[in-house]
Order: C-alpha cells, then structure tokens, then sequence
C-alpha cells in the first residue's frame, strides 16, 4: 500500500488524548474556538481529583464541536472502535500519559501502561488510519536527565534518564521516529518544560504550594530552594502545540518525517522568586520546609527554544509575573476563595 501521509489532507478532526487533563482541556478549548470538530479520549483516573478532570469535561462539553470517549489509551480495541466511529479523524495530539516524576518511583507500571503501551496504540491507530496528517505528542524536559549544559538543546544527548518517567518519555520519542522512518507518519514531539497555569495540576509544585499557604502548612522546598525551572505558562503552550500541529514534518522521501521541540518559556526563573510571587498574589507569607534533593529531580532546566522558534514561530509572552497571579485568580475561584 503507497503511503497517503502528509499529501495534501485538509483537517477534518483533531484527536487530543488526555483531554480532562491540564494541557489537553486548554489545547481542546482553543481548538473547539478556532472552529475545529475535536474528539477528546481520557481514562480519568484517579493520579489526582477526579472532579477537577470532569469540571474541565463539563466545560469542553458545552461546545457541540467536542465529543467525548472514556478510554485508555492502552486499549486497542477500544481505540479501534473509535477509529470506526469517528473515520474523519486526520489529526492526532496525544497528551494522555502518567505524567509525574516522584509517582515514578512507586507506580512504575503506570508509566509503561500510559506512556509505552498507550503511545504505541496512538501510533497504531493512526498508522492504521489511511489520513493521518500529524501525530502530535507530549515528551518531556526531563529527558535531559542530570544534564548539566544549559540551556537544553534539542541536540544534546538524552540517553541517561534518571527516572522511569523520563525513560517512557524517552521511549515514546524513539518510538515515534520509528513509525515515522517505517511508516511516513509526520509525527513531532514536543518537550514540555514545567507547565503551570489556570485548571493546574493539583501535582505541581504551583498547585501545591498555593494549597499549602492557604492552609497554613509548611511549603515543602526542596534543595534548600537552589532550584530554577523554565516555568511556561499554559496558553503560550497552547499556542505551541497549535502552531506545530498547523505545520507537519514535510516527507522528503529520505529523512523520516519527524520533528522534536523543546516547547518552554527560555527563560529559567529562580523557585524561591517563582513561590514570592505566589506569595504576593495570595496575600499571604509561606512557612518554609527546606528539604534536600529528591530522587529523580534536576536542580535547573532551561530552554532552548530556537528550533521551535525557527520553524513555527513559537514566541512566548507571559513572564511568571504575569502567569502567577492568572493562576492565583483561577485557584481561589475554583477553591471558592473569594
Ligand atoms: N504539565 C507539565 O508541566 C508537563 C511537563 C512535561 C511533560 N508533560 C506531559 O504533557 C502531557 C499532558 O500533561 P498534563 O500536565 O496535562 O497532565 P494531566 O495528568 O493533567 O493530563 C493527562 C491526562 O491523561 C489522562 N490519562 C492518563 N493515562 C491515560 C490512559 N492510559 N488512557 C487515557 N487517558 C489517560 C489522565 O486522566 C489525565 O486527564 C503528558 O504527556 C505529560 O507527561 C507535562
């Protein structure tokens, strides 16, 4: 069979795994805004509150471009069905994964579930659909592992993980450019550096922090605070994954058609400047718990966002003075704080 990959299909519908989560609620909401027909899968499980992923649902759900399917990933034959049921599909954005560095380390078969078995059924289906035009899917900064040249390079080596998470992230890449070499499936990875933002993960430092403060608890800081991450605000992602899904790899009949991105805000902010302006936004000062190094954890990442930059003109715009107090407002409205 000639390959139909990537000759000139219009976009009929957009796939997005793991729509109840943070990134793929915000990716479906400006998709369904732009006008596209988006088929949303989650399993919904329950790594973190249940009703927050059924509150995003909820909204998704009021434009009547969404669909729904409750499934997993790793599912081949639920995943058949909705091949079957829905045969406009050209577009795939696979976000559903474990997601979550510390889980890693007591639920490792939820990363080889989600992230291996899941993502090869993403790829199966769309090796299988007969106009798959872009296969789109999460990697992680954390493939860098301990690197210590900085900024992170798309170049730069990524075989030394230091934790299962990113070793499934990993794989997921290097599978992937297999079915593009075997298959022309236009796939491209996107290594998302620490997301943050309104509808958060209640995981995630920004998340936790915010809780802890309110509550009056001590703040778990670890590596006595000497920490820096690319923090990149969820809409300039958004707009990231937008721009590459508008722009698949071209198939030149000799390289596989497949890109990597690092997808972050280049610029690599201090955690103790990151949690004062949580601080600020809520009014109120944090009690500190210094803790060391955790397994598995990077003392910095940072960015470099040339590539993405160059091909798709991915530019980001929200500074973390802005980014926290948009997060801030989201969180005591959604914790009915006044
Ligand atoms: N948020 C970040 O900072 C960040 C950083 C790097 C990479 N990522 C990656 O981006 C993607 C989205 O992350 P997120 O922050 O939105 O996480 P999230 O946990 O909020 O979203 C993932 C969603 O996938 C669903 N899911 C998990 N396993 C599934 C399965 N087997 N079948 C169906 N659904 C399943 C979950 O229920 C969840 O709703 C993930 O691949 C994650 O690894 C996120």
């Amino acid at each position: 069979m000639e390959a139909a990959w990537n000759k000139g299909f219009s976009r009929m519908t957009v796939l997005v795994t793991g729509a109840a989560g943070f990134i793929g609620f915000h990716t479906c909401l400006r998709l369904l805004a732009r006008g596209e027909t988006v088929v949303g899968i989650d399993n919904l499980n329950p790594y973190y509150d249940v009703a927050l992923k059924e509150l995003r649902l909820s909204h998704l759900g009021r434009n009547p471009g969404f669909a729904f399917v409750n499934a997993d990933i790793a599912d081949r034959e639920a995943m058949a069905q909705v091949a079957r049921a829905h045969p406009g599909i050209t577009d795939y954005i696979n976000l559903a994964a474990q997601a979550g560095v510390r889980h890693s380390l007591s639920a490792p078969f939820d990363y080889t579930h989600s992230n291996i078995q899941g993502h090869l059924t993403m790829l199966e289906m769309a090796r299988h659909s007969d106009k798959c035009r872009h296969f789109v899917y999460a990697s992680s900064s954390s493939v860098y592992g301990a690197n210590t040249k900085l900024p992170f390079s798309v170049e730069d080596r990524v075989d030394t993980p230091i934790s299962l998470y990113a070793a499934t992230k990993r794989a997921g890449e290097l599978m992937s450019h297999s079915y593009s070499h075997l298959f022309r499936i236009p796939t491209t990875g996107l290594r998302f550096f620490t997301v943050y933002g309104p509808w958060g993960r209640p995981d995630m430092a920004a998340y936790l922090f915010a809780k802890a403060i309110i509550a009056g608890e001590p703040i778990r800081v670890f590596n006595n605070g000497d920490m820096r991450r690319d923090f990149t605000f969820i809409d300039d992602i958004v707009s990231g994954v937008i721009g590459v899904l508008d722009n698949p790899p071209v198939d030149d009949g000799v390289k596989p058609p497949c890109h990597l991105y690092n997808i972050g805000n280049n610029k690599s902010e201090q955690l103790m400047d990151f949690i004062g302006l949580i601080e600020e936004s809520l009014g109120r000062k944090a009690v500190y718990a210094f803790e060391p190094m955790q397994a598995g954890d990077v003392k910095e990442t940072a960015a470099d966002i040339s590539a993405i930059q160059r091909d798709v003109g991915f530019a980001p715009t929200t500074p973390i003075s802005i980014g926290v107090p948009a997060f801030i407002r989201w969180f005591k409205e959604y914790h009915g704080l006044g």
